[in-house]
């Protein structure tokens, strides 16, 4: 059994080791391809693979192709938008992901990203406090759901939209239920952004809502840029200059959008959100983990292409 773990962005080596230990002891052969700069190392590294670990690597129609005998992909993490589903289950590929296993990352950055915009980049003028500020909360799933705790402790009043999650599930963690995304957007003057990307949700935040923020309002992204409409966005932050966008991973035009707007915009350049030591034991090893599941007894708990 052979199992490649293909990382663009590579895992933390302690994670590694894991891994390695998890499908060593099984009795399967670990193949480690990170950093890669061309595809053609992905194609060339997958020929003789059975599983395959990954990130945010992109696996499409020409990678299944070049994978004769891979029957699980694993997505050490949360997002499987960079897998083409359709194409694995033509070829009988189980597409995976790990739930809820970077989760809390994520939800730090938020914060991270929070007080720093908060206070100015830290440029030496004033800035404001989270304490009893309004934070919503687009999506209460895995990270959602830590990024409500943590603003608990800084005594913030949530709230969240989530047609998925029922009113109690929010109400039994402190946040109060809102029914519509205007409603959460105009309400709230910290919202962070935790929908997946899909057909639906690409594109679908865009200068109605953004420019209907409270005063001060601050937009914070640890999802996907491609749920940003751009140029709604550009627009909403040239006519409203109390607003701010911080957003883990740079959008299409980030030097334009930074060289206009300054300190009131922050972009990390590579994705950062999951990118712990903790968040890539926990992703890693359980990715691990759910390919010797696989191969061994065809668990599929996790499979995300039905
Ligand atoms: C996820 O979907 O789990 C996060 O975006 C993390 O992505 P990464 O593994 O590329 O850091």
């Amino acid at each position: 059994m052979k199992v490649l773990i293909a990382t663009e962005k590579p895992f933390a080596a302690v994670a590694v080791d894991g891994m390695r230990k998890v499908i060593e002891e099984a009795g399967a052969e670990l193949v480690l391809l990170e950093k890669y700069a061309s595809k053609q190392e992905l194609l060339d590294a997958v020929a003789t693979a059975e599983a395959l670990i990954i990130r945010s690597d992109k696996v499409d129609a020409e990678v299944l192709a070049a994978a004769p005998a891979l029957k699980v992909v694993v997505r050490a993490g949360a997002g499987y938008d960079n897998v083409d589903l359709e194409a694995a289950t033509a070829r009988g590929v189980c597409v995976q992901n790990t739930p809820g296993q970077n989760s809390n990352a994520v939800a730090e950055l938020v914060f991270g990203m929070a007080v720093m915009m908060s206070r100015n980049m830290f440029n030496g003028t004033s800035g404001t406090e989270l304490k009893d500020k309004t934070l919503g909360i687009q999506a209460f799933g895995q990270v959602g759901r830590n990024v409500a705790r943590i603003a608990r402790g800084f005594e913030m009043n949530v709230s969240a939209l989530d047609p998925y999650c029922p009113d109690n599930v929010m109400e039994d963690a402190g946040v109060t239920p809102v029914h519509s995304v205007e409603e959460l957007y105009r309400l709230n003057k910290v919202v962070s952004i935790h929908i997946p990307a899909t057909p639906e949700t690409r594109k679908s935040i865009g200068y109605d809502l953004i420019a209907s923020m409270p005063k001060g309002g601050l937009l914070i992204n640890t999802a996907r840029k491609e749920v940003i409409d751009e140029e709604g966005l550009i627009r909403a932050l040239d006519e409203r200059a109390d607003l701010k966008y911080a957003a883990d991973v740079a959008p299409e035009r980030a030097a334009e959008i930074k060289e206009r707007f300054g300190d009131r915009v922050f972009f990390t350049p590579k994705k950062m959100g999951a990118q712990t030591s903790e968040a890539n034991i926990n992703a890693g090893i359980a990715a691990a983990r759910q390919v010797i599941s696989f191969l061994t007894t065809g668990e599929e708990r996790f499979r995300v292409n039905k």
